[in-house]
């Protein structure tokens, strides 16, 4: 730990808010990524070597032989996410290394890219606007049978994970007229399902059968990853549409994509791929998908909030009381 002496080293690994970052230099020895390049794996062993605290962000793999690497000064990984795929939990507690993350304030923003892209896909939004935009396609005017897409009031919504930002989805959602169902490892309190006139299936394969549109919003974990298999994808009504938003391992993609190519599965929506930042060819040039480069929390609100999140942490932590964020390996 770092003495009275000096300020804790506190490595953060990508460039953020300003107002973040100046916050971060009045209160540590900061070393900022200014230049935003993302680390090689090296640099970020290299960090952890000399770092009190590190915050990493979704770009990071801070995996079992980075943590391997980790000098016995490093007590704390203040993730800069909600989603802590990216940290090996079980070595980071076996090092006795503390992770926080920062939950909460991007839920709002999330489940508004949700809810836009269960609009965007099945209304054909994108595409029309890309038209448009093309002066070689000379529209000619309206037309009573042309870009016809699917009325999304009324149909089933099918959401995969409620926590927080199911539940949120699932609230904007209900508002558009979408009849709420979901899947989760638990079911939510009666209240909520009251609220949300919400219809809970155990069966994640039966929900699949009989829904219109899935929303993906579970963390990924070892227990998640490729949650909608080849298998599950193929009991989907060829109708259906699928919106992702969490992260892109949860998906078999290459399926997917063959499904959306095959029109076995009416289109998707994805702000998340499994291999980010590639992306699958087929998804990308598909008509029927809409694909946004991992941006469902990108607002500056968020950023900030994210970022006071992770100084609260550190804070928290290095003053010697348990961080408002710890996470545990077995909340995921
Ligand atoms: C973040 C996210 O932008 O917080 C998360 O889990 O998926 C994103 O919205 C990113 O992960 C920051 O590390």
């Amino acid at each position: 730990m770092p003495t009275s002496a000096r300020k804790p080293i506190v490595i953060v690994t990508r460039k953020l808010p300003d107002v973040v970052e100046t916050r971060m230099r009045e209160l540590f020895d900061a070393r900022l990524n200014v230049d935003d390049s993302p680390m090689t794996a090296a640099q970020i062993a290299e960090a952890l070597k000399v770092a009190d605290v590190v915050v990493p962000t979704v770009t990071d793999r801070i995996d079992r032989a980075v943590i391997a690497q980790a000098g016995p000064q490093l007590r704390l990984i203040a993730n800069f996410g909600t989603g802590v795929d990216n940290i090996d939990l079980d070595t980071a507690r076996n090092r006795g290394i503390t992770v926080t993350n920062t939950p909460g304030v991007l839920t709002e923003d999330t489940a508004d890219m949700t809810m836009a892209l269960i609009l965007a896909v099945p209304r054909r939004l994108v595409e029309g606007a890309d038209y448009l935009k093309d002066a070689a396609n000379h529209w000619g005017g309206w037309s009573p049978t042309w870009m016809l897409g699917h009325r999304i009031f009324g149909k089933r919504l099918g959401i995969i994970g409620m926590g927080r930002i199911g539940q949120a989805v699932a609230r904007r959602a209900k508002a558009f007229g979408l009849q709420i169902h979901y899947h989760n490892r638990r079911r939510v309190s009666q209240d909520v399902e009251k609220e949300l006139e919400a219809t809970f299936w155990e069966s994640l394969d039966q929900m699949l059968t009989r829904v219109d549109i899935i929303s993906v919003n579970c963390p990924h974990t070892p227990g998640t990853y490729h949650l909608l298999s080849a298998r599950r994808l193929r009991l989907l009504k060829p109708s259906a549409y699928i919106v992702n938003t969490s992260r892109g391992e949860v998906i078999d993609e290459n399926e997917l994509a063959r499904l959306i190519e095959a029109g076995a599965i009416a289109g998707a929506g994805l702000d998340v791929f499994e291999h980010e930042p590639a992306v699958n060819p087929k998804i990308l040039h598909s008509d029927r998908v809409v694909a946004l480069p991992h941006m469902s929390s990108a607002t500056i609100e968020g950023r900030i909030d994210m970022g006071e999140k992770v100084i609260i942490n550190i804070k928290t932590f290095l003053d010697g009381h348990a961080p408002p964020d710890r996470v545990h390996p077995a909340m995921f």
